[in-house]
């Protein structure tokens, strides 16, 4: 079974978006209801929760059954799905820091890996995500200078979408994309 994916600067960059966004987005709606798709370790259901978000109103799941155990460990809602496939009802704010790295011979897990090109994952959540978003709803989605664009780019177009945030790391760029 896979090892969970230990938070890294990726996650952190979510964070900062959660605690600068969720305050003002429960000032418009203080019953919130929230999906991290990936939630790995918990650290940002923890996050949400922190910032404002009610435990109840938590929702998350992984593929890896041993994030879920932790998850659930946690308190936290979580169940195991691959993406949406276990997913019932809507939401205010769908969040994913997904596998979004080309795979290659050292790096087939799903919790870096997001399919041969990088962008197989990404395109099926894009793909799935609008059914499960509330009408008003948001999604935070994270992406990297090493995640293939050209057709997430093109799915993108199915929502209002811009760039909320960016960070230049030594190695790569990482983007957090608000969707809507
Ligand atoms: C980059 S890690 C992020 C983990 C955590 N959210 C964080 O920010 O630290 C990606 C997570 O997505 C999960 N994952 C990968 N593909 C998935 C899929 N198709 N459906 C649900 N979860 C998936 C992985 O198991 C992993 O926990």
């Amino acid at each position: 079974m896979s090892e969970i994916y230990s938070p890294d600067e990726d996650s952190f960059l979510m964070s900062d978006i959660l605690k600068k966004e969720i305050p003002k987005l429960l000032k418009k709606n203080s019953d919130l209801k929230f999906l991290e798709i990936g939630s790995g370790s918990g650290v940002n259901l923890k996050i949400a929760n922190e910032s404002g978000i009610k435990k109840k109103n938590i929702f998350s799941c992984d593929v890896n059954q041993r994030a879920v155990k932790l998850c659930k460990s946690l308190g936290f809602n979580c169940i195991k799905s691959d993406l949406f496939e276990n997913i019932k009802g809507k939401f205010d704010l769908i969040i994913f820091n997904p596998p979004y790295l080309p795979e290659n011979k050292f790096d087939k897990e799903r919790d870096t890996s997001g399919g041969k090109k990088g962008d197989e994952t990404i395109l099926e959540f894009l793909k799935q995500a609008k059914k499960y978003l509330c009408k008003k709803g948001k999604i935070f989605l994270l992406t990297s200078s090493f995640t293939p664009m050209s057709r997430i780019r093109k799915e993108m177009k199915n929502y209002k979408h811009k760039i909320l945030v960016r960070k230049k790391l030594f190695y790569e760029e990482l983007f957090v994309w608000e969707l809507m």
